[in-house]
């Protein structure tokens, strides 16, 4: 059976409710938290299926857990893995990059021979800019807690019953 790890930063108050609802949906025996700031080489060659949490920091950017890794990730060979990415992010306070960090991620992973999975409509979102966009489409979940966080509960459940298909 396929192993599926959720990597995300203990450390946030934000990310890590998303990440908890993700994992209660997924049901808790099926997927393996595993803390960002502590990632190495290693995690990436244990598992077969990866949600990343990527929340969009200093105006378009990764933040600082992820952006360390980068250099290690990119001598990676990730062929044969499939990667789902969700992100916080501000669409009000950031427009110009909103979720930006989930289409860097994403890029990254999928130079590195990655499958990206979990695409989602961008209707309903407001925003002028985004990287995490795509064809029209975002590469991930993109979830805004500042501005709309009553839709988070049903994004989360359709996104990770959409994974339940995709990461097969
Ligand atoms: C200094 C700062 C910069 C930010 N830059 C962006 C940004 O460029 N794009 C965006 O969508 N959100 C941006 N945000 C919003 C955060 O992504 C949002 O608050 C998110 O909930 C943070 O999640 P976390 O606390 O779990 O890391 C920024 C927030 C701060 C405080």
């Amino acid at each position: 059976m396929s192993k599926t790890a959720i990597i995300y930063s203990f450390h946030t108050q934000k990310s890590k409710k998303v990440a908890e609802k993700i994992i209660d949906a997924f049901g808790k025996k099926n997927i393996e938290p595993v803390n960002a700031e502590e990632i190495n080489k290693e995690v990436f060659e244990q598992f077969d299926n990866f949600i990343l949490s990527a929340p969009t920091w200093f105006d378009g950017e990764l933040p600082n857990y992820w952006d360390e890794f980068v250099p290690e990730l990119e001598d990676m060979d990730l062929k044969k893995k499939k990667f789902a990415v969700f992100g916080l992010g501000d669409q009000k306070g950031y427009p110009e990059n909103f979720c930006d960090a989930i289409g860097i991620l994403s890029g990254i992973i999928e130079d590195c021979g990655g499958k990206i999975v979990g695409h989602t409509s961008n209707e309903g979102y407001t925003y002028e800019s985004s990287q995490a966009e795509k064809e029209g489409k975002f590469v991930g979940l993109a979830i805004d807690q500042e501005n709309q966080a009553r839709l988070t509960n049903d994004r989360v459940k359709n996104w990770v019953e959409l994974l339940n298909k995709e990461l097969k």
